[in-house]
């Protein structure tokens, strides 16, 4: 039919490594509706979704993809139960440890993005190390967002330009979104081009909020750890068959 009407649009089906997104988001959602259909408690679907973690970023990274920024523990998700949250904390620990020999092995750069002073010390110095450790490593720049919200992200940019306002160093009229760029945790890296939820929620739930401003978003009704490498080239196509004209025509 497509024929009537001229050259029919020809769908791509591979990944074009060309045309990768430079930076993806993943809000990692639906471990704990994962644990419960298969009546297992809930930490079990935070552990099967540290191990999702892993391979998806071998993929992105093996693909060549830059950046990614994963959705670890919002400033929102301390009102879950204690428990929960100490678990979530201890796999973010041997996360960050196991990362040295396995991710790094890899070539992956980790950061943490996020406040840290709520964090406990032991993390807070155990996320210096893995940065230190990783980050003369060339592969995959991957962000873990712990104690991550868009909206205290931003507060904290507009702090520090008061800061310099008061200083004298910058006037009111000159500040521009490159500043607030620049406040943020990811400054000096792409805005993220790809935003991918998993769990069949469709919001943002406090993520990225200035980063996402031109971000394609896909949604996929998978659990975060159902979610597959073979999952991600999909997003990824898709992306890439996708128009953006960012305003234009
Ligand atoms: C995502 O899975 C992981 C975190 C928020 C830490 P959830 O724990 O939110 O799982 P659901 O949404 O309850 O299924
Ligand atoms: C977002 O998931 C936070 C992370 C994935 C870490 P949530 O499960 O906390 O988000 P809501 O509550 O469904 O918005
Ligand atoms: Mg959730």
């Amino acid at each position: 039919m497509a024929g009537l009407f001229g050259r029919k649009k020809i769908e791509k089906r591979e990944v074009d490594l060309n045309n990768l997104p430079q930076h993806i988001g993943f809000i990692m959602d639906g471990n704990g509706r994962w644990a419960k259909k298969r009546g297992l408690p809930r930490s079990a679907g935070h552990k099967a979704g540290a191990e999702s973690l892993k391979k998806i970023i071998t993929e992105a990274n093996n693909m060549g993809v830059k950046y990614a920024t994963v959705y670890a523990f919002s400033t929102e998700n301390w009102s879950r139960p204690k428990e929960e949250v100490d678990y979530l904390m201890g796999l973010l620990m041997d996360y960050l440890v196991n990362a040295e020999k396995t991710l790094a092995g890899e070539n992956v750069v980790i950061r943490a993005i996020g406040s840290r002073k709520e964090l406990s010390e032991e993390m807070q110095r155990q996320i210096i190390k893995t940065e230190n450790f990783t980050k003369n490593n060339t592969g995959i720049i991957m962000n873990i967002a712990v104690n991550y919200g868009g909206r205290e992200e931003l507060v904290n940019a507009a702090r520090q330009i008061a800061e310099k306002v008061k200083n004298g160093e910058k006037n009111i009229e000159d500040i521009t979104a490159e500043d607030i760029g620049n406040g943020l945790y990811t400054a000096n890296q792409p805005d993220v081009d790809l935003l991918i939820r998993t769990s069949g929620e469709m919001r943002l739930s406090n993520f990225m909020l200035w980063q996402v401003s031109y971000a394609e978003m896909w949604f996929t009704d998978k659990l975060w750890p159902d979610f597959k490498p073979a999952d991600l080239r999909k997003a990824i196509i898709d992306f890439q068959n996708r128009g953006r004209r960012f305003g234009g025509i």
